[in-house]
């Protein structure tokens, strides 16, 4: 195995190295252990191409749910050369007014409709023209169109750009930018309702679709520029902004809309005396990762947690506590509710007589600690007869014998589901950003495991929230 010099490595990945070695709480080798280990383990390997993904995995996948990291979405309007190109600043300023950043491209026919300047001074963006422009190509200009926005738009879509995309031709700036997108792309087509009816046209409008790109219109009409009607009319600004914003900001499901769902999460800290405390590595990180999760999918969360270091997810109230036993009350407290999760890494025993001054050395020798068990909160909230949650799900932290000794603990609580992890330090579950996880469910006697690859917190929280989703869907 060959040895890898931490000295050796760019200053900006060192220091996000040591960065990240203190979070989780470890050397900058066993850090570079874990990363490497997770990497090995991730299935399967990311592709070093970027495919042309069709547009429904990547309006899922590539665009996030929120605002994206950047800030405002942005997208790279390409204006084609036909008569619509006029309706295509209206088109600037639709998306401008939905708060969307617009960068605009004209193809050397579009520039015969409208000029450079008016799209220029609507987007307060400098406006492409030209493929082999000096001043955009020193860093290879066309492809950041292509990959810097969001969301591609072709307004109006003419019929020889339709063609082109079909044959991924790439002669200017138009057609490279689409052939080198990795973004979804709309169309907004606009020609003459022969035009579009031509069996040509409804061969590449036939390809295009299958390529996963998008489209808005044409709509049935007036043509502008003869005494002719028919479908062609490229779809009113609006309707383009519309469906661009559609695929920018897909519309949230919230499967758990009206539904109460309790998490814990997090350590529990129990005193010695008034300094000193019992606790466990539990960083909380999965239990908050379950609380945003079930928040964006609709819940009303209710979050409890032990002494952590982590901010509240957004539209989550978090009520902070220490022990196992003020834990139990306030889960008590907050019921009833449609599901609880208890991610909490719970102290099993607290020291039978606190001390109410802080111990001190003494001649008499080492204060002997005696233990108690606390409250078990899984079990006592599965066995209510009134007030158990429709769904009671458990975790279960274990550093052996992981499978056998879940199923006991699912048995043993009278939980519903458990989820079963294996929390040996060298794995770096307690602390780190990653989990492998198992979900077992109760199916009458029967109890099946579901194994989950390696993967990060937010992503187990999200598996765990649609499989949540589903029974409750079913329940009801
Ligand atoms: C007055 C006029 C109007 C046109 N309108 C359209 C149109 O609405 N749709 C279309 O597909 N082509 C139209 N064309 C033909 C295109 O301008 C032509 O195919 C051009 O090569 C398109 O280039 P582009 O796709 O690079 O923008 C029109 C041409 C003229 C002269």
């Amino acid at each position: 195995m060959a040895n890898l010099t931490i000295r050796k490595l760019d200053d900006a990945i060192r220091d996000e190295l040591r960065l990240r070695a203190a979070r989780n709480g470890r050397s900058v080798e066993d850090e570079v252990r874990v990363i490497l280990r997770d990497a090995a383990q991730q299935q399967p390997h990311e592709p070093q191409t970027v495919p042309r993904t069709p547009l429904p995995m990547l309006a899922k996948s590539a665009l996030p749910a929120g605002e994206p990291a950047h800030g405002l979405p942005r997208v790279t309007l390409i204006i084609g050369g036909g008569i619509a190109a006029y309706k295509a600043l209206d088109l600037i300023r639709r998306l401008k007014e939905r708060h969307i950043e617009v960068r605009c491209v004209l193809t050397k026919a579009a520039q015969q409709f409208v000029t450079a300047l008016a799209a220029s001074a609507l987007s307060h963006q400098r406006v492409h023209t030209d493929l082999f422009d000096p001043e955009s190509e020193f860093d290879a200009g066309h492809i950041r169109l292509a990959r810097d926005a969001d969301l591609i738009v072709v307004a109006p879509a003419t019929a020889d750009l339709m063609a082109k995309m079909a044959q991924g031709h790439a002669n200017d700036l138009a057609s490279a930018i689409l052939l080198a997108a990795n973004r979804p792309i709309l169309l907004a087509p606009a020609m003459n309702p022969l035009m579009w009816n031509n069996a040509a046209t409804r061969r590449n409008v036939m390809q295009l679709r299958r390529d996963g790109v998008a489209m808005v219109g044409p709509n049935a009409g007036e043509m502008a520029e003869a005494a002719e009607a028919g479908v062609g009319r490229m779809a009113e600004p609006t309707e383009i902004a519309a469906a661009a914003e559609h695929l920018l900001r897909p519309p949230r499901s919230r499967p758990l809309k009206g539904k109460r769902v309790l998490i814990t999460a997090g350590p529990t800290h129990e005193a010695i005396d008034p300094v000193r405390y019992i606790a466990n590595r539990s960083s909380g990180k999965q239990g908050f990762a379950i609380a945003a999760a079930a928040e964006a999918a609709g819940a009303d969360v209710l979050l409890i947690s032990g002494p952590v270091d982590l901010a509240a997810p957004a539209g989550v109230s978090v009520t902070h506590l220490e022990s196992a036993r003020q834990m139990l009350q306030r889960a008590e407290a907050a019921l009833p509710v449609d599901v609880a999760i208890f991610a909490a890494a719970v102290a099993d025993w607290r020291v039978a007589h606190e001390g109410e001054q802080k111990l001190k050395k003494a001649a008499a020798g080492t204060p002997r600690l005696e233990l108690v068990e606390n409250p078990d909160i899984l079990a006592t909230i599965s066995k209510l007869r009134d007030k158990r949650p429709g769904l009671v799900i458990g975790f279960a932290a274990e550093t052996e014998n992981l499978i056998e000794n879940a199923k006991a603990k699912l048995a043993r609580k009278g939980c519903d589901w458990i989820l079963a992890n294996d929390v040996s330090p060298a794995l770096g579950v307690m602390g780190g950003d990653r989990n492998t996880v198992h979900l077992l469910t109760r199916n009458g006697a029967e109890i099946a495991v579901d194994s989950w690859a390696a993967m990060t917190k937010e992503q187990v929280a999200a598996k765990l929230i649609a499989h949540i989703a589903k029974a409750v869907e079913k329940a009801s």
